[in-house]
């Protein structure tokens, strides 16, 4: 079925207001395009949890850390739309880039704590566009619920950080990574592998969660770790830029598993960079 798609903010407030007159829940799924099976199970989470189902597709210049990687941005919006036509969504909001960056535009959020280290030590600036990108498209949209990816896991308490502290009366719902049968999360990276990168992209899930069943079972977080940083140097990838455990509630330095703990990973794999992260249980979480 054909979705309505609206570009400009009028049209969008336009039909939310009437959503809302009418008491409708109202979920939206942010997305900067290239959908694959990870956002459309999103999409499928949000039409579970809600009346109304918004998706966004905006790609945010701001968030890149240089105009290649945002020129090389893979955009096939014809695709989304024949993507999202089959699970039936309500609007597909697609702004032209002045409807969240008006002339003169020159407000930023910035969430620290949760924000600092692991991809924000390598990535200057990038959570502040989230975070003030994601402010908007809450604003604009004013839904009720909004989803993100567990797969970016640190973006994910950066927005939650940020819903909080601005009193953003919404609900941030974080859904599981979706993997491929090998175990490699899904991402529209993927596509950029070589097909022998992709043979051994797998190798990082599967370390990553090795590394979480050793120490569940108590072995010292420091010896796994260089462990698995061996097996990943010896199977080719290279440039770890981190491969940490962290708290899973606040992201803060683990000296010893004492709460439910997240592995965190990012990596090039030729020049591509690879991001997952897993969960490291403790008692019955
Ligand atoms: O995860 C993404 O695709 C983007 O960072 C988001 C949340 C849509 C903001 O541009």
């Amino acid at each position: 079925m054909k979705i309505p798609i609206v570009r400009t903010l009028s049209a969008l407030q336009k039909i939310t207001r009437e959503w809302r007159t009418a008491n409708k829940e109202i979920s939206v799924v942010p997305t900067m395009g290239a959908l694959h099976a990870g956002h459309l199970s999103l999409v499928r989470e949000a039409k579970s949890m809600s009346d109304k189902v918004i998706v966004t597709l905006f790609v945010n210049p701001t968030q890149f850390n240089n105009t290649k990687d945002l020129k090389s941005y893979p955009r096939s919006e014809e695709d989304d739309i024949k993507k999202l036509e089959s699970f039936n969504i309500d609007l597909l909001y697609a702004p032209e880039n002045h409807e969240i960056y008006p002339e003169g535009y020159a407000t930023q959020i910035s969430v620290s704590g949760v924000s600092e280290g692991l991809c924000g030590d390598h990535r200057p600036g990038h959570f502040n566009a989230v975070a003030t990108v994601v402010a908007k498209l809450l604003i604009q949209t004013s839904a009720n619920i909004a989803l993100f990816g567990e797969k970016d896991y640190q973006q994910l308490h950066v927005i939650k950080r940020m819903v909080k502290d601005l009193d953003i009366p919404v609900r941030i719902v974080g859904c599981e990574t979706i993997r491929e049968t090998d175990h490699l999360a899904i991402s529209s990276r993927n596509l950029l592998l070589s097909d022998k990168d992709r043979k051994r992209a797998p190798i990082l899930a599967k370390t990553l969660m090795d590394a979480a069943k050793r120490i569940e079972t108590g072995e010292p977080q420091k010896i796994v770790l260089e462990d698995s940083i061996k097996i990943l140097r010896s199977s080719g990838f290279r440039s770890i830029e981190y491969l940490e455990l962290r708290a899973e509630s606040d992201l803060k330095v683990l000296e010893m598993v004492d709460e439910p703990a997240r592995i965190l990973a990012s990596i090039y794999l030729g020049n591509v960079r690879l991001i997952d992260n897993v969960k490291v249980r403790f008692g019955n979480s």
